[in-house]
């Protein structure tokens, strides 16, 4: 989410920037410590795709969370261009560093017109030395397919280990560190736009999808990480974590890659996994009503 933490200095002028926009007020008293922002821990197994990149931090000897990311085939990483290049893996985990071992890179490929989050091209794929093996805690999460038209109010879901909202203002997760999970509302792009470019004159691409309210978004550290919906029991990864105007403001949703626009990229380089389709044939449009006339799948493909 913007401003992404390693571009923090590019982005020290725009108003997207936690120091200079205005800060959500807490929710009131009783308002919980939790979120990524709004949100409240997962639970184990529910996002097996999710993933954390980190970075060698020399000074403190570690590797640190910096973004996060989504597993959509055994040796392949789905994240936002605007995340850190030279970074490992952390998967199969619910919490950071509860665990040593991560995965290495074999190779980055950033989106050839991604120049910063808000000029959208805003993914990236990572290819991982070697394949991983699936399990109940790694799994894939499912591509959408380029026809995808998700409807405004289709509750969907955004997950990772980015800042919570309170106290404001935005701090980082506290220890341990778990997974946060929050259900945003995708925004019309009209409505997004219009809140956008009275701000900041921000235009939202067609290639961007926004979702979220007042109190529910993600945050900074979130970034590279999978907006889901889910039908017919099948989680759809819909966007990328990437930009927006501080976090959970009323009237600013949070602003994702829309996956839809670059499946056919993203199948240049990642294969289709065995036993898996994107989706099934009879399931391809989304345009109506989620779950009102979408046939169940005969066997729901396992994604663990
Ligand atoms: C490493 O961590 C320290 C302490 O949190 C921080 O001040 C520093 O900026 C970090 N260095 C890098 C390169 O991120």
């Amino acid at each position: 989410h913007c401003p992404p933490k390693m571009l923090w200095l590019l982005f020290l002028t725009l108003p997207c920037l936690g120091g200079s926009g205005p800060v959500t007020p807490g929710r009131g008293p009783g308002h919980e410590l939790v979120g990524i922002v709004g949100g409240n821990a997962a639970s184990t197994g529910k996002y097996p795709w999710q993933v954390s990149l980190r970075r060698y931090n020399q000074t403190l000897g570690r590797w640190m969370h910096k973004c996060g990311g989504s597993l959509i085939h055994p040796q392949w990483v789905l994240t936002a261009a605007h995340c850190p290049r030279d970074v490992r893996v952390q998967m199969g985990q619910l919490r950071l560093y509860a665990s040593r071992r991560l995965t290495e890179v074999q190779q980055v490929f950033l989106h050839p017109r991604y120049v910063f989050a808000k000029g959208g091209a805003d993914i990236a794929l990572l290819r991982l030395k070697a394949p991983v093996t699936l399990s109940d805690r790694v799994g894939l999460v499912a591509m959408p397919p380029a026809s995808l038209k998700v409807p405004q109010g289709t509750m969907c879901w955004v997950t990772g280990w980015g800042d919570v909202n309170a106290p404001t203002p935005p701090a980082g997760l506290p220890p341990p560190y778990d997974l946060q999970e929050v259900m945003v509302p995708i925004v019309a792009k009209e409505e997004c736009s219009r809140h956008y470019a009275g701000a900041n004159s921000t235009p939202i691409k067609d290639d961007m999808l926004c979702a979220g309210s007042e109190g529910r978004d993600s945050c900074q550290g979130d970034s590279g990480g999978p907006l889901v919906c889910r039908w017919s029991g099948i989680w759809v990864q819909v966007g990328i974590v990437s930009w927006g105007r501080g976090c959970g403001l009323r009237n600013f949703p949070g602003v994702y890659t829309r996956v839809s626009s670059y499946v056919a990229w993203i199948r240049q380089y990642v294969p289709r996994s065995p036993g898996r389709s994107l989706l099934p044939p009879t399931i391809h449009s989304f345009s109506e009503p989620p779950g009102a006339s979408v046939p169940d799948p005969p066997a729901p493909p396992k994604t663990h």
